[in-house]
């Protein structure tokens, strides 16, 4: 091993990310709920985790009715996180722990309490207070039918009807009307926005529904009637190649003029939420003069199985490579299953074991990662909410037939032996989504102490990422194994993932770095992996 050189030119091509899902990281105002002030008291324990930086969720003024995702001001931090001058000192003191920072920039949609929409209510149809968003007349007699049949990716029509009889276009819920992308105002008030944070010195931003923004001219009907409509209505054809509504091929002037923004600010870096279908259509997102990087979303939907994940791996490394971009990976999210309870087939250890492996998959690929909160300590979904508890516009809007994303946004175990863990402090309001008291086993604090735990393994892997020169470069190839292990060299470093149901035996003489479990004579168990010198 031999020392980190001085920061690379571009930090995003291999920076590993911390998801804060600030609702849930740590409470220092004791309303049971997370906040900026709380994220500032925990920067030595991602500083010491040792990832590069941390994204973090929407923390602008906001109703809250999407959990921060319907946003009422993008110039003012929500009082329920702190202040915005608290904000810009968490942007400093997290600078000078070493850690970038990136923000989330919600572009489709703001929340109906957000000044435009509000003015768009009050000013007549036809104004230009309404042309911001996409409000339209209704079909049939009367114009009581919507004006198409798009659907809401949280369930029913994408259009409500106000008072004086028109329609507003929401992809998401009613609180979350649709801006229109076609209108200079709003592309020139989002490269505003953009310009607002660059200025308090975020270092990037995650673009929420990157692949939303534009709608085909006259809003045509998309067909749903042709197709069985599920229980959940993002089953619907979000991939196809030409969809009124999703991947459309003008969005890429909007993000050529973010990039041409970012690039006045240093190596400031853009990573699209853009669920686009094959990983090849990704490539598009990443174009040179376009944004830095996109969540994979297929590396992220692949089950626990070699032969899926290396199919994914080659056509990803393959595909960003194309494009000059780093690879992504990435294990979770607050919109998605924990990846311990993914993994697991019913049976908790097997997925303990699992997302142990997957975090060194993940960590050992070239690129960059992103580490959800909560994934470094292990924990898994959490299921015993009473229908009462759970808080998610999915569960609320489909009337608890899609049970929706509580499960992985509860707040972290930070110490101690009950809930709130030391997530909030003591004499708290009870944490905004209730804890297992099972947490006790796997708070930060225990896990600190214990070699062994998930944790540790995190900050192993990540020091080793760091100090290695294999892991240091862009290097990728694969090396002989039988069909159910991953096996790939990282320059002079190597990965070996064990997905079979025997041990794989590494080489003779290999020197192993990090291991999701102790290797026995030699050789990786199931459900494993490692990473070694040859
Ligand atoms: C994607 C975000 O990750 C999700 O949490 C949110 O509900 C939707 N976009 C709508 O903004």
């Amino acid at each position: 091993m031999t020392r980190a050189p001085s920061p690379p030119a571009s930090w995003w091509r291999t920076a590993v990310v911390y998801q804060v899902y600030i609702r849930s990281f740590a409470d220092a105002d004791g309303d049971g709920m997370g906040d900026v002030a709380g994220i500032g008291a925990r920067l030595p324990y991602l500083a010491d985790l040792g990832v590069d930086a941390i994204w973090i969720n929407p923390w602008y003024r906001s109703p809250q009715v999407d959990a921060g995702y319907d946003v009422a001001d993008f110039r003012d931090i929500d009082p329920l996180f702190g202040t915005l001058a608290g904000a810009e000192g968490l942007i400093r003191d997290a600078h000078l722990a070493g850690l970038r920072v990136i923000v989330d920039v919600v572009p489709n949609h703001t929340s109906s309490e957000h000044a435009w929409f509000r003015a768009a209510l009050a000013a007549a149809p036809g104004s230009p207070e309404r042309a911001r968003y996409l409000f339209r007349d209704g079909r049939g007699p009367g114009g009581d039918v919507p004006p198409n049949d798009w659907r809401s990716v949280f369930g029913g029509p994408a259009w409500t009807r106000v008072p004086d009889g028109q329609w507003y276009l929401h992809l998401f819920a009613p609180e979350q009307p649709d801006l229109d992308w076609s209108n200079p105002e709003v592309r020139e008030e989002f490269l505003s926005v953009l310009e607002f944070w660059l200025r308090r010195g975020v270092d990037g931003f995650r673009v929420d529904v990157a692949h939303g923004l534009i709608k085909a001219p006259g809003l045509p009907d998309i067909g749903y009637h042709a197709l069985p409509l599920g229980p959940h209505d993002v089953a619907l054809p979000w991939h196809s190649d030409d969809h009124p509504h999703w991947n459309r091929a003008e969005l890429h002037e909007v993000f050529r003029s973010w990039r041409a923004l970012a690039a006045r600010y240093g190596d400031a870096m853009f990573v699209a939420e853009a669920e686009v279908g094959p990983i090849e259509r990704y490539a598009d997102y990443v174009r040179p003069g376009e944004l830095h990087s996109t969540f994979n979303f297929p590396f992220l939907k692949s089950p626990w199985d070699a032969a899926a994940l290396r199919e994914v791996i080659d056509r990803t490394v393959r595909v960003y490579g194309a494009a000059g971009a780093p690879p992504n990976w990435v294990l979770g999210n607050h919109d998605l299953t924990r990846v311990a309870t993914r993994f697991a087939d019913g049976d908790p250890a097997r997925g303990l074991r699992r997302a142990r492996a997957a975090a060194l998959l993940m960590l050992g690929l070239p690129g960059g990662a992103y580490v959800y909160q909560g994934d470094e300590l292990g924990i898994e979904e959490v299921v015993h909410f009473t229908p009462g508890e759970r808080q998610d516009p999915i569960f609320l809007r489909s009337g608890g037939a899609v049970t929706g994303r509580d499960g992985c946004r509860v707040p972290l175990p930070w110490s101690g032996d009950e809930p709130p863990f030391w997530f909030s402090p003591p004499g708290a309001a009870a944490p905004w989504l209730r804890q297992p008291a099972s947490w006790r086993a796997v708070t930060a604090e225990r896990q600190l102490a214990d070699p062994g735990s998930t944790l540790s393994l995190h900050r192993t892997a990540l020091r080793v990422r760091r100090a290695h020169d294999g892991f240091r470069g862009e290097g990728f190839a694969w090396i002989d194994a039988p069909g159910e292990v991953l096996h790939f060299a990282r320059g002079s470093a190597a990965v070996a993932v064990n997905l079979s149901d025997r041990p794989f035996p590494l080489p003779r003489g290999a020197r192993v770095l990090v291991a999701s479990a102790e290797p026995a004579g030699g050789a990786v168990p199931p459900d494993a992996a490692a990473w070694y010198e040859p």
